[in-house]
């Protein structure tokens, strides 16, 4: 018998944060971003649910080589270009569009021998200063993309920092228009955040966490604000009950103390299944739908629950770390992030290799 433990991918809750994400889009097109391996669902498992986007953004070319496998044949954008110059071969050969953010990437095309020219998307550095050119470097990096034979089309893309928080995007957004409003070209900036909470031109956006069903800007909206489903079920069994006496404690560190009589329920899921061990007691976890929490310290392949609200729980209860738990019962990924001082964004693409994870249509 393996382990109790499973992962599901919800290809008909990825579709429907897909035509959530077009709803926010206005007339734009939608990059599905499925870079980190579609946020950790795989690429595979993830790509029915999203076929429906105008096209897949990500960042290894060993993905987007996996999408023409999968018979992908519309856009592919690598979101950060090439990392060295023989990368351009295999756009030319999967015809990929790519980013360019710095002018080694220009000279590299410049010396790129290609039949088909390439379309780039220009990146500006409106303030993050991640990747991308300045405003007083953009217009020589756009002159020298366009006097290159290898280059047929160039759009224009950034990125914001703030989308999610008070800060907000006006001042990116502003940099970005003074450097590019005379500039012809499609342009890219918002992502999930700013699709949501921010109206904007844009010719593409750059959905991702958006599709995968988690709120870029929790908590101060959750899923349910924003209408996403959860893509991603995380889901274990109880292979042991203990019922404590007042005094006793639980787990590594001994750092839950039971004030009174309880029963608890050890889970089939600890760190090394990519479930994180920042979580303290107190984290949402749901056994058979209901809805306690977990006590004590996370081990490697372990963790404990309180079972006082579930009197029927014994080995065998189904216990959902987060995700879709039974007869409809839910827990957002966010939560279990927020308890462990992180985003949904960690937890999905963290979960470990040797979970079983698999796609489950409906
Ligand atoms: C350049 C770029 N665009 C878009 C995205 C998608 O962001 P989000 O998942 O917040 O939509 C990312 C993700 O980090 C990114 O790096």
């Amino acid at each position: 018998m393996p382990r109790p433990i499973e992962a599901l991918v919800h290809t008909e809750a990825l579709a429907q944060n897909l035509a959530r994400t077009r709803a926010g889009a206005g007339d734009a097109r939608v990059w599905a971003v499925v870079k980190a391996n579609a946020y950790g669902h795989g690429i595979e498992r993830a790509f029915d649910g999203l076929r429906g986007a105008d096209g897949f953004a990500l960042l290894d070319l060993a993905e987007a080589e996996r999408l023409r496998a999968l018979g992908w044949r519309g856009p592919l954008l690598l979101l950060e270009g090439c990392f060295e110059p023989r990368d351009l071969e295999l756009c030319s050969r999967l015809n990929l569009w790519h980013v360019v953010h710095c002018s080694e990437q220009i000279d590299w095309l410049a010396a790129h021998k290609t039949h088909q020219p390439h379309r780039v998307f220009l990146k500006m550095n409106s303030g993050m200063n991640r990747l991308g050119f300045t405003a007083t470097a953009l217009r020589g990096a756009w002159a020298r993309l366009d006097a290159l034979p290898q280059v047929d089309e160039i759009s224009l893309m950034t990125h914001f920092a703030d989308a999610d928080g008070e800060r907000g995007i006006a001042g990116q957004v502003a940099a970005f228009e003074q450097a590019t409003h005379d500039l012809p070209g499609e342009r890219s900036l918002s992502n999930s955040a700013a699709i949501l909470r921010h109206r904007l031109r844009n010719d593409w956006v750059r959905a991702g966490i958006l599709c995968y069903g988690s709120a870029p800007d929790f908590p101060e909206h959750d899923i349910a604000h924003w209408g996403l489903a959860p893509t991603m079920t995380l889901r274990s069994r109880l292979i042991a009950t203990q019922q404590l006496a007042p005094g006793d404690r639980v787990g590594y560190g001994s750092t839950f103390n039971a004030v009174a009589s309880m029963r608890i329920g050890i889970v089939a899921c600890g760190y090394a299944d990519g479930y994180p061990r920042h979580c303290g007691s107190g984290t949402p976890v749901l056994v058979d739908g209901v809805r306690t929490t977990t006590l004590g310290r996370v081990s490697m392949d372990m963790l404990a629950v309180d079972l006082t609200p579930l009197r029927g729980a014994a080995i065998g209860s189904e216990v959902t770390l987060w995700g879709r738990g039974p007869a409809g019962s839910l827990l957002a990924i966010d939560e279990v992030a927020r308890a462990a001082g992180t985003i949904g964004y960690e937890l999905m693409c963290a979960v470990a290799p040797r979970v079983p994870m698999r796609a489950e249509p409906s």
